[in-house]
């Protein structure tokens, strides 16, 4: 490993069929007031809500549901109005990572004087307060925030779209509920987007080492699973290991575990959140559409660890080529990959014209990462070689 740190990530996690059962033990610590945090209706749809409800009998429930996708200053000041009013206790989210985000920014708006955007996302403020405890009843496998600190929300006025890292524990879920079962309603679009998420977290944290860490041989075997489990969840979106499968790779794929101690370059989900706050594009398709431009812009200068993807991530042999072909080849068989699972491929295909390029280009934050630097100029390219 490279550098010193500490691993501590106390969110509880209960996985399987039957783990909503748990669902009343694990409230009964708390205090009676819960919010309940939820979508924009797919939980009411799919008889998730109804078996949420069953088990929160002794609660004194009050509801903030229609949390739009990729949640924004709004929402969460809507949010912060809410649990002031019903004073909750505890703020159950059941929905995907929008769902479970705004939950943990609500908790910890609750005891906060100013406006929550401001200082959370503005100012980048901690809480001096206590955060309330927040769990989740998790519905689609991509974030990883059932299993994490962090908080992403957008404001379209100003086109940022950022993740406050809530520190210290009371940031994270105290309990996850992940029940493969429930994701099976996704449309395919959305399962699609959640498995490239999970995927693009895990090279967000690869492709920035030089010598091969463990964490990176994990990533390696995780990046395995992803490939393999998501083209079976196409063929077949009702087969539960499949879906289990890529439920537990999601959490992992982001729940501190590779970050310790290694070197990342997250600078594919900058430009992918700007992407959303101009076209509201489902997150892990925003990632996808600019990956390979991008990462065929790092490959000559992380040669060593592209080649290294390529022979251990793809199975591909040398057979005769050098690194630069053997490294393109790794990137070409993303490609297959990411073709055969549907994402999107090109900016085109979600809202990205021409003409906004420049806007978008300026508004991606420039954050020192990876392999080298880089400028709003080569933005700027990877969005034109991604239309
Ligand atoms: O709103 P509802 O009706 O629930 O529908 C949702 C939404 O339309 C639907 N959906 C979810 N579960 C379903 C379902 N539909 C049918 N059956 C189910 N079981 O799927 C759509 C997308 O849901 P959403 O929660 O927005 O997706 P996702 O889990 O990809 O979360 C995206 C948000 O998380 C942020 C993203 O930026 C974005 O705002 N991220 C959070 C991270 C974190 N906390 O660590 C890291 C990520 O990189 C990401 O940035
Ligand atoms: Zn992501």
């Amino acid at each position: 490993m490279i550098g010193d740190f500490t691993f501590e990530n106390p969110t509880k996690l209960i996985f399987g069929e039957n783990s909503l059962a748990k669902l009343p033990q694990e409230l009964a610590p708390y205090g009676e007031r819960v919010l309940l945090v939820y979508g924009g209706g797919s939980i009411k749809k799919n008889g998730i809500y109804e078996a949420v409800m069953s088990k929160l009998s002794g609660k004194v429930v009050t509801e903030f549901g229609g949390v739009r996708s990729n949640p924004t200053a709004q929402t969460l000041r809507d949010a912060a109005k809410a649990v002031k009013e019903c004073d909750a206790d505890f703020v159950l989210a059941v929905g995907g990572g929008s769902v479970c985000d705004l939950a943990k920014a609500t908790a910890a708006a609750k005891g906060c004087p100013e406006d929550p955007w401001e200082y959370f996302y503005e100012k980048n403020l901690e809480p001096e307060w206590e955060m309330l405890p927040v769990g989740c009843v998790l519905t689609m496998a991509a974030t990883g925030s059932e299993m994490n600190s962090i908080a992403v929300m957008m404001n379209t006025e100003t086109k940022v779209k950022k993740g406050h890292h809530f520190l210290g524990a009371q940031g994270y879920p105290r309990f996850s509920i992940l029940n493969p079962r429930f994701t099976m309603s996704l449309p395919k679009y959305q399962m699609v987007s959640g498995i490239y998420d999970t995927f693009n977290h895990i090279t967000e944290q690869y492709f920035a080492g030089e010598e091969p860490t463990a964490s990176d041989y994990m990533m390696e075997g995780l990046m395995r699973a992803v490939i393999d489990n998501g083209l079976k969840a196409v063929d077949d979106p009702l087969d539960y290991q499949v879906r289990s499968d890529l439920m537990w790779s999601a959490t992992w794929a982001l729940n501190d575990l590779f970050k310790v101690g290694n070197k990342l370059d997250f600078r594919i989900h900058k430009i992918g959140q700007t992407i959303a706050t101009f076209t509201d594009a489902a997150h892990g398709m925003s990632l996808s559409a600019v990956s390979l431009a991008y990462y065929r812009k790092m490959m000559p200068c992380g040669l060593h660890r592209f080649v290294r993807f390529a022979q251990h991530v793809w199975g591909i042999e040398r057979n005769g080529m050098n690194d630069e072909q053997l490294a393109q080849a790794g990137l070409d068989a993303m490609e297959d990959w990411m073709r055969k699972l549907g994402v999107a491929m090109s900016i085109s295909e979600i809202g990205v014209t021409e003409d906004m390029i420049d806007e978008v280009a300026e508004a991606v934050p420039l954050v020192s990462a990876g392999y080298r630097e880089l400028t709003t100029d080569d933005i700027r390219e990877i969005l034109r070689e991604s239309l």
